[in-house]
């Protein structure tokens, strides 16, 4: 068991009250008025018209992949530096993830690498925010405007995130959120979309809930319901959602910790010549929900950083491998070679403990390890 883990979740009695009172009212633990009071309160938050919440960020995708209406033939740009299900989304509706290369100043998608992956076929692009650190997102969109293609941004880790004075989550037709959780706020499992496109919000409603016309609470109502096409149950708890929104009213604290934290690290670290830190572009706001240094010996030197680390108590974990080398993916014809800068990329980086109550006397014992290792080389 490591003494310092990679995440802790910031929880309070606010938290325990929040989700308590739904347990005892004793009833609606299903499509309870805590669903919509979360979905209006994250939507405010971003900015959107539309936000709808589901049981996980990978159903949040899913969801969004049936309303627009991908299928077979359908191409779909996705990073391979990124969480498996950026990737199995188009999967999961028959589409073909292409995949392109990452950019080494913010590990999101190469505006260049996308615009060479383009075909006739192409329908949309999936950016990630690596780590709460928003990607070339106004590079991307012109890119997607340009082709018309449709940008979705998985912003799993990356609520509060901004470039300028916009949110991330606002660049894209639309983006998804999850609360799982190493994620900015928490809910054990559960995503959320926002847009501003009521046809796509409309179209997730009925795949969220069994192709259910839904006008009024279904468990309470006795009337009919028709169902209209097919569907799934793709639905966040309201105990879940009444959790959100008790983190959710934490979250400017949540990541001015976060990025004290990490302010702290990169001070602390900086005279280490042989790694660079995360640092986020001018003008935009990393939330930090991973601290991910890049280690530059290559990636025997990473490797012992990490082991070393592993040893002393540290959790360092390595986000992501590439996807396109998985077993899984080399079964659909990737290999590895495919994307010689992702790989790089991936080969070098380390993932290093970041959260909320992070204490200071932790991170002083990561930095002295860090030191103490280099030293000995
Ligand atoms: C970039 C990215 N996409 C998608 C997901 C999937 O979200 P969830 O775990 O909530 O299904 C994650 C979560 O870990 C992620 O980091």
């Amino acid at each position: 068991m490591h003494k310092i883990p990679l995440f802790k979740i910031h929880t309070d009695q606010a938290d325990i009250d929040a989700v308590t009172l739904v347990i005892k009212s004793g009833r609606n633990w299903a499509i309870g008025p805590e669903i919509e009071e979360f979905e209006k309160a994250l939507a405010d938050y971003v900015g959107a018209k539309y936000s709808m919440v589901f049981n996980s960020g990978t159903s949040a995708l899913h969801a969004l992949m049936l309303a627009y209406g991908f299928g077979p033939g359908d191409e779909i740009i996705v990073p391979s530096f990124t969480f498996i299900a950026t990737s199995n989304a188009p999967l999961f509706v028959g589409a073909k993830p292409v995949f392109a290369e990452i950019e080494e100043s913010t590990f999101g998608l190469d505006p260049a690498d996308i615009e060479r992956k383009i075909t006739k076929n192409t329908k949309a692009i999936i950016v990630i925010h690596y780590a709460g650190n928003p990607c070339l997102i106004e590079q991307i969109k012109i890119i997607a405007d340009k082709h018309k293609l449709i940008l979705i941004e998985d912003a799993a880790g990356s609520l509060g995130s901004s470039v300028g004075n916009k949110k991330i989550g606002m660049f894209g037709d639309s983006a998804m959120f999850s609360f799982c959780g190493p994620k900015v706020i928490a809910t054990g499992e559960g995503g959320a979309v926002v847009t501003n496109n009521k046809d796509i919000y409309e179209k997730m409603k009925l795949v969220r809930s069994h192709g259910r016309l839904e006008t009024e609470n279904y468990f309470s109502a006795t009337g009919y319901m028709d169902y209209i096409c097919l569907g799934y149950n793709l639905r966040m708890s309201s105990m879940t959602a009444a959790l959100g929104l008790s983190q959710l009213k934490k979250i400017n604290t949540l990541i001015a910790l976060r990025q004290k934290n990490a302010e702290y690290l990169n001070k602390e670290l900086s005279t280490i010549k042989q790694i660079s830190l995360p640092m986020a572009r001018e003008n935009n706001v990393n939330i930090y929900q991973l601290y991910t240094i890049y280690v530059k010996g290559g990636q025997a030197q990473r490797d012992n950083l990490k082991k070393y680390l592993n040893d002393k108590g540290v959790a360092a974990k390595i986000y992501f491998e590439p996807i396109h080398i998985t077993s899984f993916y080399q079964t659909l014809g990737h290999k590895k070679g495919d994307l010689p800068r992702t790989e790089k990329i991936s080969s070098e980086v380390l993932t290093l403990p970041m959260y909320p109550d992070l204490t200071k006397e932790e991170m002083d014992y990561i930095v002295q390890e860090i030191n103490t290792f280099f030293k000995k080389l």
